[in-house]
């Protein structure tokens, strides 16, 4: 028997359903936003990766060459290729720019609860407004889409600036060599790194920094930084709006792209893997030759969400089974049309089943049978069954619809 690839997954129709449920939640609420969905590609030049993502994402790519001799790659995450749109097609549209989508994303990791090799990503990507303002915007919208999906998480917010400038006269292979070891919170690896850079002097202000709380708190440890300002004035309007989180001067994400603010969210129940959005402010535009515009965006992990939410619910959609004869056949089937037309799930027989037969496969499957028989063809009406209770009426075919569609029984 032939198996799917490995981290990969299949989804049956109560998973699909709800996927697709929560899907809308997420999209109307950007909408409301402002955000409208947009589409890239599967695949891009890899070069768009490679160019400013970092080497995480570029030794976890699922890379080939086309039959020109391409080299292409799965897309790892969304933002790249938005910003690459931005800058083919979008220069001259009025700003910000306001977007969203749902993309599945591709990444060569060792498959775990939560970790896909296959996966979806909801994003979204404010482009053009590089203000507090734009930066508290677009952690507002995450923690709405994310509560509208029914999610209770944690929230980390920080900036990259302080410790930016704690390590400011690092080299910048080292620097990014401490910047990672702190992300994957691998203390005894920092201190290792400083130790051979003669720079251990920097591991107190940087711990000390890992335990900030408030801005004030941040500034005392590295000093007034340029972004001060800008720092302050995004926490007074997270602050205005009650947003529930932590400040964490911490964060430093795996991507490699960003400059400003950064934010990550955790949710229970996930074990190890359970980040589910990361997200904050970019300069990628210029990069991919377009002028030097500031984004800010988010990446939600959207089946890192559902795994939290738990249980799937049964579909919950009424179901009728339509019951015929092979006299009675196309009379049953333009039964069913009329049942379909008013929005009513609705499946005919398809099986050389007997009246028995069918009405046992009905009482495993549907909430009501519509009996569409010889005696119903001739006079133009239905025999309605109700499932769950077993009582029956003969009526029209319209009086049945109006009956399934209010919940007879
Ligand atoms: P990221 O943190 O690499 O950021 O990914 C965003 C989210 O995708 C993660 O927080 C996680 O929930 C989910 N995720 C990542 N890898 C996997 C996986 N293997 N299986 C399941 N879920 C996964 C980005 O990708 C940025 N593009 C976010 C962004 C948008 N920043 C600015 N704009």
């Amino acid at each position: 028997m032939l198996q799917k690839p490995r981290g990969t997954r299949d989804f049956l129709p109560d998973e699909m359903e709800f996927r697709r449920t929560k899907e809308a939640v997420m999209r109307r609420t950007a909408r409301h936003w402002g955000y409208r969905e947009i589409c890239t590609p599967t695949f891009e030049h890899q070069e768009l990766y490679t160019l400013r993502s970092g080497p995480g994402i570029v030794g976890e790519m699922y890379t080939f060459q086309d039959k020109g001799g391409r080299e292409l790659a799965l897309r790892p995450e969304g933002t790249a290729a938005v910003l690459r749109m931005f800058v083919n097609e979008a220069k001259v549209l009025s700003r910000p720019i306001r977007w969203c989508y749902l993309s599945d994303c591709y990444r060569y990791e060792r498959p775990q609860k939560g970790r896909y090799r296959q996966f979806w990503q909801f994003g979204a990507e404010l482009i053009g407004a590089d203000t507090p303002e734009g930066d508290a915007e677009v952690i507002l919208l995450a923690d709405d889409i994310l509560r509208s999906a029914g999610l209770d998480y944690d929230l980390h917010i920080g900036h990259l600036a302080p410790m930016r400038h704690i390590l400011r006269d690092l080299a910048e292979d080292v620097r990014r060599e401490v910047m990672a070891l702190l992300d994957k919170k691998n203390y005894e690896g920092l201190a290792a790194a400083l130790s051979a850079c003669n720079r251990t002097e920097l591991e107190e202000p940087l711990t000390a920094l890992l335990e900030a709380r408030t801005p004030e708190e941040a500034f005392a440890i590295c000093g007034d930084v340029p972004e001060k300002e800008r720092i302050e004035r995004m926490v007074e309007i997270l602050n205005s709006q009650g947003l529930a989180y932590t400040l964490n001067f911490g964060i430093v994400r795996g991507l490699d792209y960003y400059t400003g603010m950064v934010f990550e969210g955790f949710a229970a129940n996930l074990g190890a893997e359970n980040q589910v959005i990361g997200g904050g402010a970019y300069r990628l535009a210029k990069l991919f030759g377009g002028e030097d515009v500031g984004s800010c965006g988010f990446g939600i992990g959207f089946d890192r969400v559902l795994v939290a939410l738990g249980d799937i619910p049964p579909a919950a959609d009424t179901v009728v089974a339509v019951v015929h004869t092979p006299e009675s056949r196309g009379y049953a089937f333009s039964v069913a049309k009329s049942f379909r037309e008013a929005g009513i799930r609705t499946e005919l027989n398809l099986l050389d089943r007997g009246f028995g037969g069918q009405m046992k496969h009905a009482g495993k499957t549907a909430d009501y049978a519509v009996v569409a028989g010889v005696r119903e063809a001739e006079s133009g009406t239905v025999t309605l069954k109700a499932l769950a209770t077993g009582t029956q009426k003969e009526c029209s075919i319209g009086d049945a619809v109006d009956g399934v569609t209010t919940g007879w029984h």
